[in-house]
């Protein structure tokens, strides 16, 4: 490893010196500044020289002793720098460069003999820091009343964000300006749309701002563990975001014991916006892979009997005799079958046989266990024990057929956030993945957590999820956890964690509609912690519920491309993707692992457009997607080898095509290009465009 000391520690009684710290990013465009103000810490960062962060705090309020947010003395301060490259076992590149300088100040409280370090990491397109707790002093364990890390700005801001709540993400995005936040959000209480919001001013992480002068920013977090999910809370009086960590059950926020560090509290500034979609800062600040083999994690395309569900086509549980108790196995054999059991035999033969003819890797079945007859919202402690098929779900028979047909089953654990249930029945639930040949499991964490009343985002949830993560790596088995927390690049330590949702993802359409531009936001912000497993491609906007989804069939092959996943299912039902065979044909060749990504145009919630060359090939998959209003995306193809001709394949919005009316509308051409060839494309409203690039 290429890192090296530039200073040694400085000690006490140099204090002339000791209470402030520079450091400057590789390039020298971002500067951190660390000042210690009458005991309180404080940082500041500059772009170009322009203020970003204003002078802010850094520091605890704890529950039961005395706090950590002043009355500090600088103890030293060390220097490093790191240039590495390493590789993702899947991503959106293979090479991932990790450059940055890092400055680490030393902090006592002499009055109380407790130490506390600061640490920052300095990118070229944003700053890392963290708190660092040594095993030193007087401070071996302590309560998290909150932590009071201030973010802040330098004016009314426009911010892309979602309420704040402990339990959710699942909300369409607002854009508004700071001081607008407060009566938009109390508005969404007024009109029900928020669940658990904490405060009037609390927000999500990750925050997308954009300053007047058009200078992109992102709040988030990197590697959360052991520690509760932050929020931002804004004083929209003087422009100031502090953190706000989720509490527990009974109100406190974290259970820390030295020596630990915090998560990382992450600043992305650029003034282009394709360089938030092209950062790797999240990723770069967890830890390398903590697995020694990885050769069984693998990207997955994959189908389900999964769409039916949720657009109101087949049912998840096999009966409507709703049991006021738990039914057992023979219960179920003597049970009436409604008729609507989407996770049926013959059923799940025919997407097997579906995903088998078209390429796909794997089939998700949801209901195939016993216990759906009774699960939302009951807070039952023991609803599903992961075990039990029903008795039309022949789980050695289906197995079988799906090996013999080249496809794979992906098991489903929906848990309903009874964790302890979960845990109770996870090695079980795993072994019998094994014995029947699954290697993915999707869970799902819908309803209150039972039994304790505890938040999904909270300290003990968050190592519940990580928890899940690492046995599961101990059975071979790769995991796309819904409803967990959202991620801070930990599938960087654990790859075999493929997907989360952890936002409002496709079903939403199926539940009374998305409006354009949410795809077109999420790659800014959710996508910023790790893949998200979005569900695209619906050809048939117009659901058995009657819900519509607002998109176009173009819009949707968008998606493979711009919302990067190494797990991508086709969510349609076959014969809805029969009837387009030539729209089809992009999601069977679209790739779902990377050796290159070049983002060619970004807008929050208007426009993305990126060209990736698939891993280990000379092809490449172009998308763009498009918010509420119609967008021309002049396209140069500067990206192909020059040497090469490649034979395109458009998929572009129809003239009339309209994401209300006509979403059916598109338009297919075949042609020839070159490194040279310009393309202009027009996408309707919520529409969008792919191109796949075939080497000759
Ligand atoms: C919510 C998930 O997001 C969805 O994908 C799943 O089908 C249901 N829960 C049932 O587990
Ligand atoms: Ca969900």
């Amino acid at each position: 490893m290429k890192r090296f000391l530039l200073t040694a520690s400085l000690f006490l009684g140099l204090a002339f010196t000791l209470n402030a710290a520079e450091m400057a990013s590789p390039n020298g465009a971002i500067k951190v500044n660390f000042e210690l103000n009458n005991g309180v810490p404080t940082y500041s960062v500059t772009f170009r020289g322009k203020m970003m962060i204003k002078p802010s705090r850094l520091g605890y309020e704890l529950s039961g002793a005395e706090n950590l947010l002043d009355g500090f003395t600088l103890l030293g301060q060390e220097t490093a720098r790191q240039d590495e490259t390493w590789k993702p076992v899947w991503g959106e590149n293979s090479e991932i460069r990790n450059h940055y300088t890092e400055l680490l100040v030393k902090l006592v409280q002499p009055s109380t003999d407790r130490y506390m370090n600061i640490r920052f990491r300095v990118y070229d397109e944003g700053v890392g820091l963290r708190y660092e707790f040594p095993q030193k002093g007087k401070l071996n364990h302590f309560v998290v009343k909150d932590e009071r890390t201030e973010f802040a700005m330098t004016g009314d801001h426009i911010a892309w964000w979602i309420p704040g709540d402990y339990d959710t993400q699942e909300y369409e995005y607002t854009r508004s300006k700071l001081s607008e936040i407060r009566s938009l959000l109390t508005k969404a209480v007024t009109d029900n749309l928020s669940q658990t919001t904490f405060s009037t001013t609390g927000v999500q992480t990750s925050l997308m701002l954009k300053t007047a002068d058009g200078i992109y920013m992102n709040l988030h977090e990197a590697a959360l563990v052991n520690y509760p999910a932050m929020h931002l809370n804004l004083d929209d009086k003087q422009m100031v975001f502090t953190s706000w960590l989720t509490p527990d059950a009974q109100g406190k926020k974290g259970y820390l014991q030295t020596p630990l560090n915090s998560p990382w509290r992450t600043i992305m500034i650029t003034d282009d916006a394709r360089k938030v979609l092209a950062s790797n800062l999240i990723l770069n600040l967890n830890d390398p892979c903590a697995l020694s083999d990885t050769s069984w994690i693998h990207p997955v395309k994959y189908v389900g009997v999964w769409w039916e569900m949720i657009s109101g086509k087949s049912e998840w549980a096999y009966t409507h005799q709703y049991p006021t108790v738990k039914l057992g196995e023979t219960d179920y054999i003597h049970a009436t079958p409604s008729g609507k059991h989407g996770a049926n035999n013959a059923n799940v033969r025919r997407y097997i046989d579906f995903a088998s003819a078209n390429g796909f890797d794997a089939v998700l079945v949801e209901g195939w266990n016993i216990g759906w007859e009774d699960w939302a919202g009951n807070s039952k402690e023991h609803v599903f024990d992961f075990l039990t098929p029903y008795p039309d779900f022949d789980i050695k028979a289906l197995n079988d057929y799906a090996h013999s047909k080249g496809v794979k089953l992906i098991m489903h654990h929906e848990t309903s956030s009874s964790i302890m249930n979960y845990e109770k029945y996870m090695d079980r639930a795993y072994q019998l993945m094994n014995t029947y040949g699954y290697d993915a499991v999707k869970s799902g964490y819908v309803g209150n957590i039972i039994p304790r009343g505890e938040h999904h985002y909270s300290q003990i949830e968050i190592n519940h999820y990580l928890h899940a993560i690492k046995r599961a790596a101990d059975y071979h088995i790769m995991v796309n956890a819904h409803e967990a927390v959202r991620p801070t690049g930990l599938c960087r330590t654990y790859p075999n964690l493929i997907g989360n949702e952890s936002a409002r993802g496709t079903e939403y359409q199926a539940f009374g509609g998305t409006k354009p531009g949410h795809t077109a936001i999420l790659p800014f912000t959710r996508l910023q912690g790790g893949p998200m497993d979005y569900t695209p491609g619906i050809f048939e906007m117009d659901c058995a519920n009657g819900s519509h989804c607002n998109s176009t069939i173009c819009g949707q092959l968008a998606l493979y491309v711009t919302m990067y996943s190494p797990l991508q299912m086709a969510a349609d039902f076959p014969e809805n993707y029969e009837k387009h065979p030539d729209a089809f044909q992009f999601i069977k060749d679209v790739a779902i692992d990377w050796d290159k990504s070049i983002y060619l145009e970004a807008e929050p919630m208007e426009y993305i457009s990126v060209a990736r060359k698939a891993k280990g090939t000379d092809n490449w998959f172009v998308g763009g997607v498009t918010g509420k209003q119609a967008h021309r995306s002049d396209i140069t193809f500067h990206f192909l080898d020059k040497s090469r001709k490649y034979e395109a394949t458009i998929y572009r919005d129809g003239t009339d095509a309209d994401y209300k009316t006509r979403p059916q509308s598109y338009k297919i051409e075949k042609l020839t290009v070159t490194a040279k060839t310009k393309l202009s494309i027009n996408s309707v409203p919520g529409g969008g465009y792919a191109i796949s690039l075939i080497a000759k």
